[in-house]
């Protein structure tokens, strides 16, 4: 029973790969659709695959008591003065439509809270935009750089959906693999070799789903001058920017100098706080950058979600105490499930961002897929194969701890009952 996508958008030496979007719609890429759908879909819709996590899932929810550190979102409700935000403009009939680019108070608001936090000054009036999630600011600053062939250099593992909007603008992903050794930040070297005079772009996304890695500032400062070097522009994702722990500060890439004029920063509320389905984002780009986004966002979009803004715009008001407690009980979640998985035998690097760990699984002699599927059919605990992320992260699981304490304690619990049938403990 397969239970996560082997037909990803790398491939899996350890070399940057090519995936020519354009070749890569055989039959097999539609993967068990009959001939009918081979022809009547777009060849670089073939070209991406489906979601392995989606697959994962489908599998659970058929089944009874699952402890779930799949899914990769908030367990918290979203706090109530910013729900009572949303009602209060549904109440005050506030169901229109917005501008394109999004309530002006929201954009002038998070704009205020980002040059207070980082020293970055975005333009409200012409280099926000507020987007239906950072999945759509992903769509939309693919769509707006690249032409036919350009390649954009994605880390490897990386968020599902980063390789296929590269692909799905008709760009090729060029995946730079990354290592457990060097806590899975990315490697300038590495990023420098990818280069080719087609590179148009790299995407990066720290705090990093599905690894947990931060970028150290001069790993950060030497991908920057890589991008001034080569003049390739910046898609950074910092949608988990808020969860940093032990310390750490962010550093968005866009506050390096020279790097704000190239860079298209996406940031949201989904994690921060909670507000998955809430569908709400924004994007800081460039005015240039920032103009051709729109036009997409205007034409397919119109504008996000107005009652959702609102809930938003109360979200950078006054969400603040909100985002720091749920960051100090996501990192006593975050001590007890690494520390755990250490203490079963299976090896994790500290996560230092977003709400991931991934320990190898590799000394169980399971491959992560059977690792993830054994471990959900005997012990009923769902983690999702790393190899869903990418070639590079084969061997590992991603576990996610935006899940309750008891949960984990409990999952590790039964994780390790499970170790004691593994191949290798036989
Ligand atoms: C790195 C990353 N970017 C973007 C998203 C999607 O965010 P949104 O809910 O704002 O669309 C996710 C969700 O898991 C993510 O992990």
């Amino acid at each position: 029973m397969p239970i996560a996508s082997t037909d990803r958008p790398f491939d899996s030496d350890d070399n940057p790969r090519r995936t020519n979007a354009a070749g890569a719609g055989s039959a097999s890429a539609a993967s068990g659709a009959g001939v009918e759908a081979v022809t009547r879909v777009a060849r670089r819709v073939q070209a991406v695959p489906g979601s392995g996590i989606r697959r994962f899932f489908d599998i659970i929810a058929s089944m009874d008591h699952v402890i779930s550190l799949g899914v990769g979102e908030p367990d918290f409700v979203t706090p109530w003065p910013i729900s009572e935000a949303g009602i209060r403009a549904i109440e005050q009939g506030r169901t229109h439509y917005t501008s394109n680019l999004g309530l002006f108070e929201l954009r002038a608001a998070i704009a205020a809270d980002l040059e207070r936090r980082y020293g970055v000054e975005w333009d409200p009036s012409e280099e926000m935009l507020i987007t239906t999630g950072v999945s759509e600011g992903l769509d939309l600053a693919a769509r707006a750089i690249i032409n036919p062939g350009d390649e954009v250099i994605v880390a490897d593992p990386s968020y599902a959906a980063h390789a296929p909007a590269v692909t799905l603008a008709g760009g090729i992903p060029v995946a730079v693999p990354t290592r457990a050794s060097q806590g899975f930040a990315l490697d300038p070297k590495q990023v420098e070799a990818a280069v080719t005079p087609k590179s148009k772009a790299l995407l990066i996304a720290y705090p990093s789903n599905p690894t947990g890695a931060v970028l150290e500032r001069p790993t950060l400062e030497a991908l920057a001058e890589i991008a001034r070097r080569h003049n390739l522009l910046v898609i950074s994702d910092e949608i988990y920017d808020r969860l940093v722990y032990g310390g750490i500060e962010h550093t968005p890439i866009a506050s390096l100098p020279e790097m704000q004029n190239r860079t298209i920063t996406l940031g949201g509320f989904s994690k921060s706080h909670a507000m998955t389905g809430w569908r709400v984002a924004w994007a800081a780009a460039p005015a240039d950058l920032m103009a051709g986004m729109l036009k997409i966002h205007q034409y397919a979009m119109m504008s996000a979600p107005t009652v959702a803004q609102y809930a938003a715009l109360e979200a950078v008001r006054a969400g603040e105490e909100y985002v720091i407690s749920m960051r100090e009980e996501y990192d006593r979640r975050r001590q007890l499930m690494w520390r755990g998985f250490n203490n079963l035998g299976l090896a994790c690097a500290e996560p230092r961002g977003a709400f991931y760990a991934f320990p190898s699984v590799a000394q169980t002699g399971y491959s992560d897929e059977a690792f993830a599927e054994q471990l959900l059919l005997r012990e009923q605990v769902a983690v999702v194969p790393g190899s869903a992320f990418g070639a590079a992260g084969a061997g590992h699981v991603r576990a996610c701890y935006a899940t309750s304490y008891e949960e984990i304690e409990e999952a590790l619990e039964r994780i390790g009952r499970f170790l004691h049938h593994a191949p290798m403990a036989k």
